[in-house]
């Protein structure tokens, strides 16, 4: 492979310097094309042969289904760690020695508190509100609590902001599910774990003891673990573009969770269980569903199935399928929702549209059915892998800052009117 790509434009040759990364991936340098071409610029609609960095956190290889991070493989973090073990993983490159894991968990923990005044905007949202919105809205209001502003060259800093927002983030997440269903406002119980705690804070109310399933926590520690990092994707791409204008981490990460919300994105968890709904509502024909989707026609897409990246099989995927499959085993459960998912799958995999597309099931697409059998409502399935995603977040974030990346500023190629006289009311 030669180290120079070259790109010949009205008979002009230009040379651009290709570059390889650790797993040979490879990739043409055009930061000066605009400035040795007088102005070309490249248009890639969707960023999908776009590179917008270098990074160290995530390798994922989406023909053979590699996911990856700081090296370690997604099925021996699942398997061997923790979900703040993998997290410091994510944000500092090294699994955490016991004295740093211990620190790590501590500190977060004397951050789980939150500003009482916080009651007050989660009053002012209406009881049906999206928690989804009120993540995104409460996490920017974080900043209005913790105006000082990080230097991203002192360490200390930045750890205290990283720190800060994994304790407030799943209390957050946890009180917008409580406002939706009318309860009262839990606070973290430091005695706990991460995952206890988040389960405590959604689940317990104070009529009753809470006892915890560790059965439950088991998936739940797993589930968000897959979610962690996953490079480059929309709603990380955004924390980064909005962190480069040196936005801090807080505001930084409400426009990741914006992002997150859509169906296409995070929000495919609550939309795939709401088609699956669909379709058992409509007498379990799963056939017709599949037939919708390859229909041009019909704006109706299999929700959970396809990926921008994966073309072979999402890793996740696997792993969250058989998570499924042991959870009800475990809990003893039967949900007629995962029989439907299971058959659909089978029934799309063997279609050649499908496999034609490379279309296979993605993460989501049984995330939602586990979320249902731990008990949480549809609407907080995005929010759960907000929670699964924010260790990502903060380590992108923190990557982008420190190594002085640019404003990220696209540039476009303007197809409207040339310059026209302005025409005056009456001539309109
Ligand atoms: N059902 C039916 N057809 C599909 C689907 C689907 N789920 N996904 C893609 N296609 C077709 C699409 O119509 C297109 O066909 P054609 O080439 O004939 O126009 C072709 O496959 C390529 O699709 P695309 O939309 O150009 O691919 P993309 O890389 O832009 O989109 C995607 C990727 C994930 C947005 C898309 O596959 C999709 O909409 N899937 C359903 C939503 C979903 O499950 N999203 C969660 C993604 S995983 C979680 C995460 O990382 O956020």
């Amino acid at each position: 492979m030669s180290d120079i790509a070259k790109l010949v434009i009205n008979g002009q040759e230009y040379e651009f310097p290709v570059k390889v990364g650790t797993e040979n991936e490879i990739a043409i340098d055009i930061k000066s094309l605009r400035a040795a071409t007088n102005g070309v610029i490249t248009i890639d609609s969707g960023f999908k042969n776009t590179g917008s960095c270098e990074s160290k956190i995530t390798f994922l290889d989406g023909e053979k289904g590699i996911l990856r991070h700081r090296g370690y493989a997604i099925e021996d973090l699942t398997k061997k760690a923790g979900f703040l073990e993998v997290a410091y993983l994510v944000i500092f490159g090294e699994l955490p020695t016991k004295e740093q894991f211990s620190k790590w968990e501590a500190d977060i923990k004397r951050h789980s508190l939150l500003n009482e005044e916080m009651k007050n905007i989660i009053d002012g949202f209406p009881k049906k509100a999206h928690p989804m919105g009120m993540l995104s809205s409460l996490t920017s209001a974080l900043t209005a609590f913790n105006p000082a502003t990080v230097d991203i060259n002192s360490e200390e800093q930045v750890y205290g902001a990283i720190t800060t927002l994994m304790g407030k983030f799943p209390v957050i997440a946890a009180w917008a599910h409580s406002k939706n269903q009318g309860l009262p406002l839990n606070y973290a119980n430091n005695s706990m774990g991460y995952i206890e705690n988040i389960m405590q804070l959604m689940f317990r109310i104070p009529t009753e003891p809470y006892e915890m399933n560790p059965i439950a926590v088991k998936a739940l520690d797993e589930l968000l673990i897959l979610h962690e990092d996953h490079e480059q994707n929309c709603s990380t791409s955004t924390v980064r573009i909005v962190g480069s204008s040196e936005a801090g981490l807080f505001a930084s990460v409400s426009g990741g969770v914006s992002a997150l919300w859509g169906r296409l994105h995070g929000g495919a968890n609550q939309a795939v269980l709401e088609m699956l709904k669909d379709i058992q509502d409509d007498g379990g024909d799963v056939e017709k569903y599949i037939n919708k989707a390859k229909d041009k026609n019909d704006p109706f897409r299999l929700m959970g199935f396809g990926h921008r990246v994966y073309k072979n099989f999402d890793p996740r995927a696997r792993i969250i399928k058989n998570a499924a499959d042991e959870l009800f085993a475990d809990l003893g459960t039967n949900d007629p929702v995962l029989e439907i998912a299971k058959h659909l799958e089978e029934v799309a995999l063997s279609d050649p549209y499908f496999a034609e597309k490379k279309l296979y099931p993605n993460v989501d697409f049984y995330s939602g059915i586990i979320y249902r059998a731990l008990g949480f409502p549809v609407e907080m399935f995005t929010v759960m892998c907000a929670i699964g995603r924010l260790p990502g977040w903060i380590a992108q974030w923190k990557e982008m800052r420190l190594n002085h990346e640019p404003i990220g500023r696209p540039r476009q190629l303007y197809t409207g009117e040339p310059l026209r006289a302005f025409k005056e009311f009456d001539e309109r």
